[in-house]
């Protein structure tokens, strides 16, 4: 007697569907592994730049520059992954706001996580354009720019809106590297370095007033040193 092929209930057609559903469920999970892996190991390392940071950076003397209090708002401009919007809202506590700003969204999706998962529920995130870091108007008690005035493009648009965006006797700190004055050669931007007299003389004829500076706020020889401006809107 001839022996029947057991059947399992399912044609070659129907199994090649299934098998063109599985694969790319299969390559979509492993590329969301590989994604969260990616983003554990970028949040892993960014804790341990910032505790290396934090032995030179003078984090807490550039808040006491920004004159911050309880309920303070301060917008940190060119936020990056939040390495002083993180510190200031502490600062500012939960009466307070920081509005952090940038232009780029990987550095602002990283703040947002971490934001998340340090409970931090006075930060807000601005994604801007170049020109226009879409700030609230007259409101604002501090503005923070760290590390980001070189890259500016068009740094008197930013300081008009940044002059726009402050209350009265609102404060406006800016810390960079650089020599403090400036040499030829120093042209408006391009490189990573720029001159605080350069900074001071766009502070200044945005408007603002002169409330201190340190030419040598920084100093960690061979590197250029940091400068600190803080200037105060009349
Ligand atoms: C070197 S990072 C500094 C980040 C942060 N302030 C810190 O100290 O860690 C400079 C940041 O400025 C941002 N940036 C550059 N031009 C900008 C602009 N016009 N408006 C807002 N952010 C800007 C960049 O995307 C970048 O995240």
């Amino acid at each position: 007697m001839e022996r029947q092929p057991v059947s399992c209930g399912e044609n070659p057609r129907q199994y090649r569907a299934r098998i063109l559903i599985f694969l790319p469920g299969v390559v979509l999970l492993l590329f969301g592994l590989t994604v969260v892996c990616q983003g554990v190991a970028t949040l892993d390392r960014l804790k341990i730049v910032e505790a290396e940071r934090d032995r030179w950076q003078r984090p807490d003397d550039v808040a006491q520059a920004l004159a911050l209090h309880e309920g303070s708002v301060v917008v940190d401009l060119g936020s990056g992954a939040g390495y002083f919007a993180l510190k200031l809202s502490r600062t500012v506590g939960s009466r307070g706001e920081v509005i952090a700003v940038d232009i780029r969204r990987l550095p602002l999706a990283f703040l947002r996580i971490r934001a998340l998962l340090q409970r931090r529920w006075n930060l807000r995130i601005v994604r801007s354009e170049p020109n226009d870091p879409h700030l609230p108007l007259g409101s604002v008690d501090a503005i923070l720019i760290a590390n980001t005035y070189h890259e500016l493009n068009n740094r008197r648009m930013i300081l008009a809106r940044a002059f726009q965006a402050l209350r009265s006797g609102g404060r406006l700190v800016i810390v960079d590297r650089g020599p403090e004055e400036a040499t030829e050669g120093d042209a408006a931007g391009g490189h990573h370095e720029l001159p605080l007299a350069m900074a001071e003389s766009d502070l200044l004829e945005a408007g603002f007033d002169l409330v201190s500076r340190a030419g040598r706020f920084i100093d960690r020889p061979p590197d250029e040193p940091w400068w600190l401006v803080a200037v105060r809107k009349p």
